[in-house]
């Protein structure tokens, strides 16, 4: 199998980067990391890069010429397939032109239910009764792009904030290596 050299972006803890560098050293996974942005210097999820030799690179997105840089290294890394995994930034049209139906993100609802920030907060306040998480292709317009995968777990009346996201994030590290696989069984 010809693994699709792959970014993914990050900018705090890195979990689902961890869990799919984990996956990716599985022969039969679609994708090889090559590559991790990270727009927070200080991201935990950097170090997970750098205890499996990945490069990585910071790139200060409150500067002008981010996006360059960050096209440069793509092409120099030459990047087939991104990942977001919380990058707390939104992508370019540039970006997002150069990479149709290329880049993937995983977010922590059951889109289109709460696009944004703050879910858990929203998704306690509007008294639901699911939760879950979403991977969606990237286009541009927040959270919007076609869905790939979604899971779902019922809340309990004692869930809170810290309790959603623990279990919103275990399911997310099912549904993200889901995801992909099912994008390239497709192509
Ligand atoms: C995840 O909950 C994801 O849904 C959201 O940001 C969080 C990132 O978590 N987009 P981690 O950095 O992968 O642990």
């Amino acid at each position: 199998m010809v693994k699709k050299k792959t970014c993914i972006f990050i900018s705090g803890q890195g979990s689902n980067l961890k869990n799919l560098i984990n996956r990716s050293r599985d022969s039969n996974f679609p994708l090889k990391i090559c590559l991790v942005i990270s727009n927070n210097r200080d991201a935990k999820g950097i170090n997970y890069a750098k205890k499996f030799g990945i490069p990585y690179i910071f790139i200060n997105t409150k500067i002008k010429n981010d996006e360059n840089k960050i096209l440069f290294y793509l092409k120099k890394y030459q990047i087939s397939f991104i990942c977001l995994a919380g990058y707390m930034k939104i992508i370019s049209k540039k970006l997002i032109k150069d990479y149709q139906k290329k880049i993937i993100n995983i977010h922590p609802s059951l889109l289109p239910k709460f696009k944004g920030l703050n879910t858990f907060t929203r998704i306690l306040k509007s008294r639901e009764i699911k939760a879950g998480c979403t991977v969606h292709f990237v286009n541009e317009k927040l959270d919007s792009g076609s869905r790939i995968t979604q899971k779902i777990f019922f809340i309990n009346k004692n869930d809170n904030e810290e309790i959603l996201k623990r279990k919103t994030q275990k399911l997310e590290h099912k549904a993200y290596p889901e995801a992909i696989i099912k994008i390239f069984r497709k192509s």
